[in-house]
């Protein structure tokens, strides 16, 4: 019995990341990857430490993740950092979590720099600390001209908010006659959103288990392909993403139409 267990195990091939990448990057990759990385809070509690350990292994996954979608070719990251629901949440853990962007870029904006990962965000600036706002400005800065990944922070970011506050611009604009009703399409919808220099997400992944999208990019994932898993963030990780690419690359979008060759019948 034991030999047939050692033969099982010495048959099995253990295929590296590297193998793994080299394979995913040989068919198309989603262009935009959004996340709603949770379960900071849970992975916390399974350890005895307070939330806000979690949040800071979750701060190291982020840098992580990034690397891996830069290597992949990944154009966009869009990553679900703070909602506009967040506010709700005690007034310490809400301080810990704005602080969380300025620790990330003062360790690895070199990193990213060099990387050639371009840094961008979406979200109300309104509520957000001065040292937040300043850090992540200063990153957008830096790294602008950079051409490889787009690492989007959503921070502070609702997507209802988002979209009342392009129905506002629009109706302004409706209003001083610089756009007609019969021009609002979905097209220039999209451009008076937040992400108007984004594509839409082709691929969104959600970790922990939860099944719901919680305010998250509304407009931009009406086509996107969904990837749950009940790992939690601080768990989430290389070889989470490429099975989260490998399934998208098994999908088959429609886009609400059929397939091509199926059309001939
Ligand atoms: C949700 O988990 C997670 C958040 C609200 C914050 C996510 C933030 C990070 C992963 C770090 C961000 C890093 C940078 C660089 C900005 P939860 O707290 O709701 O977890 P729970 O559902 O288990 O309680």
């Amino acid at each position: 019995m034991l030999n047939k267990i050692n033969f099982w195990k010495s048959s099995r091939k253990t295929v590296s990341i590297d193998e793994r990448i080299e394979q995913v990057l040989k068919l198309p990759i989603p262009k935009h990857i959004a996340i709603i990385m949770d379960g900071n809070g849970r992975w916390a509690k399974k350890r005895a430490l307070p939330r806000i350990a979690g949040h800071h292994e979750g701060m190291r996954i982020v840098r992580k993740i990034t690397m891996l979608a830069n290597r992949l070719n990944i154009d966009t990251l869009t990553l679900y950092a703070f909602s506009t629901e967040n506010w709700k949440r005690p007034k310490h853990e809400v301080d810990y979590l704005m602080g969380l962007p300025e620790e990330f870029l003062g360790n690895f904006l070199p990193e990213l720099i060099e990387e050639n990962v371009k840094v961008c965000m979406i979200g109300n600036n309104n509520r957000i600390p001065e040292h937040t706002r300043r850090a992540v400005e200063k990153a957008i800065v830096e790294t602008s001209a950079n051409t490889g990944l787009k690492l989007n922070f959503a921070l502070n970011y609702g997507g209802r908010a988002e979209i009342l506050d392009a129905v506002k611009e629009i109706s302004k604009d409706v209003k001083n006659g610089n756009l007609d009703i019969s021009d609002i399409n979905d097209e220039a919808f999209s451009n008076y959103l937040m992400t108007h220099f984004l594509s839409d997400p082709d691929l969104l992944i959600r970790t922990s288990g939860e099944l719901r999208i919680s305010n998250f990019m509304l407009w931009q994932i009406a086509y996107s392909e969904l990837w749950f898993t009940d790992v939690l963030w601080p768990d989430f990780t290389e070889a989470h993403l490429i099975e989260a690419v490998e399934a998208y690359q098994r999908r088959s979008r429609r886009y609400g139409g059929i397939h091509s060759e199926e059309s001939k019948k």
